[in-house]
C-alpha cells in the first residue's frame, strides 16, 4: 500500500486531494460530508467581513467539457462563519483550510485578524476576486504590486497560521506575481481560481444562459492551461503549491503533481462525478502508485521537471 498522504506547510493531509473553496463548502455540515468522502482536507467558501450578497439565478451552467459561475461569492460575513467553522475546526482530525475574501486591503487584514479564534490549520487569501480599490476593476492577483502588499499586510497578522495566496489563471507574468507573493512572505499557492470571464448564449432565447451574463469558467477542457499555470509557478518559487483546475480524476491529480502541486484542490468534479469523487480518485491514485512502483507520493510531485 502506498503512502498517499502530503505534508503541506507543517500540515498533513493523508491524501494531497483538497475540496476547492466554494463548492458544497458552505455549511460545516456540508464540509464534514467531504471529509466522510475521503477528500484529504477542505476548504471553505471565501468568507468576508460583512454579509456579502451573491448574483441573482441563474448562477451556474455546465457541459461535459467546461463550467461556468457567477455566484458572486455570496457569503453570511465573518460572524457567521466563526460560528459555523470553530466546533468543524475543533472536531475534525482532518486539515480544514480557511478561505478569506474582501473588497479592499483593510478587509483582508480585519478578517484575518478576526478568523484566529477559529484556530485554522492553514488561511487562504482569495485575492482572485474583483476588488474596488483598482480603478480599472482588475483583482488583486492580477496585480503584482498589489498582491504582494496584501500578502505582507495579512502576514503581519496571521502570525504563525500558514498563508496560502489564491492566484489567477488570467495574467501572462504568474511567475513574477507568485515570486513576489513568496516573497512578502507567503507560505504557499493555490494556483488557481477561474479563467475568465466567459460568456455563453442560449441560441434559443438569444440571451446569455448566467444572470449575470459573464462568469468564472472551470472544469475539464481548461485541464492544461491550468496544469501550465502550475508548472510556471513551481518554476519560480520554493513555497509549495496547491494545484487547482480541471481535475477530474486521479490521473489528472498525478499530472497537476507532476507539474508542481503538492495538494490538488477539486473542485467542478463534484458535479461531474458526485460527492464520492475523492474517494474514487483516491482509489485510482493508488492504483496508479501500485502499478507505478511508486511508495511515497511526495516523490513525485515536480517530477515532470
Ligand atoms: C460554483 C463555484 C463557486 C466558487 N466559489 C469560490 C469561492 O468562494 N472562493 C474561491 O476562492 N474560489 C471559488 N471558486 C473557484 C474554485 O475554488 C476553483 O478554483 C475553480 O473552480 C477551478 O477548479 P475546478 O476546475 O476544479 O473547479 C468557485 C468555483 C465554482 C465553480
Amino acid at each position: 500500500m502506498s503512502d498517499l498522504s502530503i505534508n503541506f506547510c507543517g500540515v498533513k493531509f493523508r491524501n494531497p486531494l483538497v475540496l476547492a473553496s466554494g463548492i458544497l463548502g458552505v455549511t460545516a455540515s456540508s464540509l464534514k460530508n467531504v471529509i466522510r468522502n475521503g477528500a484529504g482536507g477542505v476548504t471553505t467558501k471565501s468568507i468576508w467581513l460583512n454579509p456579502h450578497k451573491g448574483h441573482p439565478n441563474p448562477t451556474m451552467f455546465g457541459t461535459e467539457h467546461y463550467f461556468i459561475n457567477a455566484v458572486g461569492l455570496p457569503d453570511a460575513g465573518i460572524e457567521k462563519a466563526i460560528d459555523e467553522i470553530k466546533p468543524l475546526i475543533e472536531s475534525s482530525e482532518d486539515p480544514i483550510i480557511v478561505s478569506i475574501a474582501g473588497g479592499n486591503k483593510q478587509d483582508f487584514v480585519d478578517i484575518a485578524e478576526k478568523i484566529h479564534v477559529v484556530n485554522p490549520q492553514i488561511l487562504e487569501l482569495n485575492i482572485s476576486c474583483p476588488n474596488v480599490e483598482d480603478q480599472f476593476g482588475r483583482p488583486f492577483a492580477c496585480v503584482t504590486v498589489d498582491a504582494g502588499e496584501l500578502v505582507k499586510r495579512v502576514k503581519e497578522v496571521s502570525k504563525n497560521v500558514p498563508l496560502v495566496v489564491k492566484l489567477s489563471p488570467n495574467v501572462n507574468n504568474i511567475a513574477e506575481i507568485a515570486l513576489e507573493c513568496e516573497k512578502q512572505g507567503a507560505d504557499g499557492i493555490n494556483m488557481g481560481n477561474t479563467f475568465g470571464p466567459g460568456l455563453v448564449i442560449d441560441i434559443d432565447i438569444r440571451k446569455p444562459v448566467l444572470h449575470n451574463k459573464v462568469g468564472g469558467v472551470s472544469g475539464p477542457g481548461l485541464k492544461p492551461l491550468y496544469v501550465k499555470k502550475v508548472w510556471d509557478v513551481y518554476s519560480a518559487v520554493k513555497i509549495p503549491i496547491i494545484g487547482t483546475g480541471g481535475i477530474l480524476t486521479g490521473e489528472d491529480a498525478i499530472e497537476m503533481m507532476m507539474a508542481g502541486a503538492s495538494l490538488v484542490g477539486v473542485g467542478t468534479a463534484v458535479y461531474y462525478r458526485d460527492i464520492d469523487v475523492f474517494s474514487k480518485m483516491v482509489k485510482e491514485i493508488s492504483d496508479w502508485c501500485e502499478r507505478s512502483g511508486v511508495e511515497n507520493l511526495e516523490e513525485i510531485v515536480g517530477a515532470a521537471h
